[in-house]
């Protein structure tokens, strides 16, 4: 069940004009605060973006599908929601892999409840910091994009190591995986 979940969500990147209700948001987030956490310090902080004119000047601090730049979304397929992870420096300075798995709970529940996500490191983070009011002691770390998805992209095995996305002549994003045989090894490497 939770195999299925993890392997057939992909990154959404185009969304329906829908809005997402609070409560899926607050669920969102709250899968994040019971994540895993080093030290169990628990250094992150949430922003849940939804207001209309924050949702389009946080979309303008936005970059999209680095290797088909063409392929983002207009702003009718912007997303509906973000939420930004937030590490707190005075708990700890640098974020270990904690934000990784934050960003991963709230795109899975956003997932199950049949949402769209994609988490965005690529942002002006000095610009976003303004937007939103982030105050020194808080770095923004990532941004997950949310809505409902008007794209199904889909997954193809990478050959030779060619792990771009594209596109095929109905607009379809494909996605290259690495094969397992290339990523698994057992007991040792060699
Ligand atoms: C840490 C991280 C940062 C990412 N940043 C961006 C981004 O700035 N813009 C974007 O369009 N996609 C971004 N992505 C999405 C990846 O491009 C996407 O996960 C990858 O192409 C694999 O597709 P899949 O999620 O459908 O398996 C990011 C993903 C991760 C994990």
């Amino acid at each position: 069940m939770i195999y299925e979940k993890i392997i057939s969500r992909r990154t959404i990147r185009k969304y329906k004009p829908k809005p997402v209700s609070k409560e899926i948001l607050i669920k969102c987030v709250d899968a994040a605060r019971l994540s895993p956490s080093g030290a169990n310090l628990q250094p992150l902080k949430y922003i849940i973006v939804n207001d209309e004119q924050l949702l389009k000047d946080v979309f303008s601090a936005t970059r999209w599908a680095g290797y088909l730049p063409e392929y983002g979304p207009s702003e009718e397929e912007m997303p509906r929601a973000y939420i930004a992870i937030l590490l707190d420096k005075t708990i700890r300075q640098t974020p270990g892999h904690d934000v990784g798995i934050a960003a991963m709970s709230i795109s899975m529940v956003a997932y199950d409840e049949g949402l769209g996500s994609c988490i965005l490191g690529a942002i002006d983070r000095t610009r976003l910091r303004e937007i939103l009011k982030v105050p020194e002691h808080l770095d923004i770390s990532l941004l997950v994009a949310l809505g409902y998805p008007a794209e199904s992209p889909v997954i193809d095995e990478a050959r030779k190591g060619d792990i771009k996305y594209w596109l095929d002549e109905e607009g379809i994003l494909h996605v290259p995986k690495r094969p397992l045989e290339e990523v698994l090894r057992w007991n040792t490497y060699e």
